[in-house]
C-alpha cells in the first residue's frame, strides 16, 4: 500500500565501468513509498546496479539518488538504512541462525533483551520458530533464504531491497516463497525493490514493474499494463506465456542464427539467441510465444515444424486455445486466432504445429 507520496527518486543516473561498459543509462525512475517494485530483466540490463546504486556499494557515474528527497551519494552505505537480500544467501556459516541475525543489530548496537526480542519475532515472521540455534549448513535452501529475508528486515528497514533472492530454488519453493515475500511486505507496508528475471515472478509480486534492457527502462507498468499493452517488441517478448524446449546447441550460424538439436528426439529448430552466445555443445531452453504458433496447412511448410497430436481444443472468444503434444512428451500452447472460418481441430488429430525461426528465443536453461 502506497501513500502516493515518492520514496526514492532515481535523476538521471548512469553507470559506466571503465570506457566500454554502460551499465546503466540515463535512469529516471521514481518509487512509491510502500510500494512494491520489481526491476524485471534480462542478464546484464543493468538491475543489479541500479540497486547497488541505491544500496550505496556502486557510485553513480552521472545523476543523483534520493531518498525522502534527499540526495544520498555522500551517505555510505551502512548509514542508509537498507535492508537487503542478496541471490546468494551470504550468511555467515560459522555463526547460529540467532547471531547471524543479531549481526545488524549488534553493529547498531542495541542491547541485548530487545536483540533476542527482534530475533524472536522476526523468526516468526519468516514461519522458522526454534531455529535459533542451527547454523545454516543445518538448514535447507529455502530456510537458508528465509533467514536472509529475516536478517534483511530485523532492524525494521523503511526500504528493503532484493536481488533475485529465489534464484537458488527450485520452482515450487520459488512460488510458495514470492506468496510469502509478499505477505511480509504486506504486513510491513516498507518500501520494496525487487530484482528478478522471471517475468511470472514480476508478475505475481509487484504493484508496478519496471522492465529493463540494455540499462534503460523499457517499460515501467502494473503488471497487467505490462502483459495487456506492451510498448515494446522486447517488452512483448520478455513478458507472456511462452512454450519452453531443452536441447542442445549443434551449430551456430554466421547470423547468429542457432541450430539446435531437442532433447528425446525431438528434432531439430532454429533458433535466435538474440545476444547471449551459445557455443555448439551449451544447454539452452527455447522459448516460443503461444500466439505465434501456427498450425502448417497440408501442402506447406515452416522453417520450424513440430508434428503433435491435439490433446485439448478450447474456445476462449478471441482465440482458440490447443494444447498439443509432440511424440517426444513436450506439450505446447498455442493461441489461434479465431475467425469464422478456422477450423477446429478436435482432439486426437495430428496437426503439423510451425513458427519462425525468430519467433524462437534461445535462453540459459
Ligand atoms: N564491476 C563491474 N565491472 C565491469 N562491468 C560490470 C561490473 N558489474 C556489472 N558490469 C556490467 O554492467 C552491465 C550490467 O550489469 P548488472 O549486473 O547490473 O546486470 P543485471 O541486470 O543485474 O544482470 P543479471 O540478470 O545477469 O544479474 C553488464 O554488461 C555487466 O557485465
Ligand atoms: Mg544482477
Amino acid at each position: 500500500m502506497t501513500d502516493g507520496s515518492v520514496h526514492v527518486e532515481f535523476r538521471g543516473v548512469s553507470k559506466r565501468y571503465g570506457e566500454t561498459v554502460q551499465a546503466v543509462r540515463q535512469l529516471d525512475l521514481e518509487i512509491m513509498r510502500g510500494e512494491f517494485l520489481t526491476l524485471l530483466g534480462p542478464s546484464g540490463s543493468g538491475k543489479t546496479t541500479a540497486l547497488m546504486m541505491l544500496a550505496g556499494f556502486e557510485d553513480a557515474t552521472e545523476g543523483e539518488i534520493l531518498v525522502d528527497g534527499r540526495r544520498i551519494d555522500n551517505v555510505p552505505a551502512n548509514r542508509r538504512g537498507i535492508g537487503m537480500v542478496f541471490q546468494n544467501y551470504a550468511l555467515f556459516p560459522h555463526m547460529t541462525v540467532a547471531e547471524n541475525l543479531a549481526f545488524p543489530l549488534e553493529v547498531r548496537k542495541l542491547g541485548r533483551g530487545e536483540v533476542a526480542d527482534r530475533v524472536r519475532n522476526v523468526l516468526d515472521m519468516v514461519q522458522l520458530p526454534g531455529f535459533g540455534n542451527r547454523r545454516p549448513a543445518q538448514l535447507s535452501g529455502g530456510q537458508q533464504q528465509r533467514i536472509a529475508v529475516a536478517r534483511a528486515l530485523i532492524f525494521e528497514p523503511k526500504l528493503v531491497l532484493m536481488d533475485e533472492p529465489l534464484g537458488a530454488l527450485d520452482k515450487q519453493l520459488r512460488e510458495q516463497m514470492q506468496f510469502e515475500i509478499k505477505d511480509i511486505h504486506a504486513r510491513l507496508g516498507v518500501t520494496f525493490v525487487y530484482v528478478t528475471h522471471d517475468q511470472t515472478e514480476a508478475l505475481t509480486m509487484s504493484d508496478r514493474i519496471a522492465v529493463f534492457s540494455a540499462g534503460r527502462i523499457q517499460q515501467l507498468s502494473t503488471p497487467r499494463e505490462l502483459y495487456e499493452r506492451p510498448q515494446a517488441s522486447f517488452v512483448a517478448s520478455f513478458v507472456g506465456e511462452n512454450n519452453r524446449m531443452a536441447g542442445t546447441v549443434e551449430a551456430v550460424d554466421a547470423d547468429g542464427g542457432l541450430s539446435v538439436r531437442l532433447d528425446d528426439g525431438g528434432g531439430r529448430l532454429g533458433a535466435m539467441s538474440y545476444g547471449r552466445s551459445f557455443p555448439p555443445g551449451a544447454r539452452v531452453l527455447l522459448s516460443v510465444r503461444p500466439e505465434r504458433i501456427a498450425l502448417v496447412q497440408d501442402g506447406a511448410s515452416a522453417p520450424n515444424e513440430v508434428a503433435a497430436t491435439v490433446l485439448q481444443s478450447v474456445y476462449v472468444g478471441d482465440h482458440l486455445r490447443l494444447i498439443a503434444g509432440a511424440a517426444n512428451g513436450q506439450k505446447f500452447i498455442v493461441k489461434l486466432a479465431s475467425t469464422p472460418s478456422l477450423p477446429t481441430p478436435e482432439p486426437g488429430a495430428a496437426i503439423r504445429l510451425g513458427w519462425r525461426r525468430e519467433d524462437c528465443l534461445a535462453l540459459d536453461p
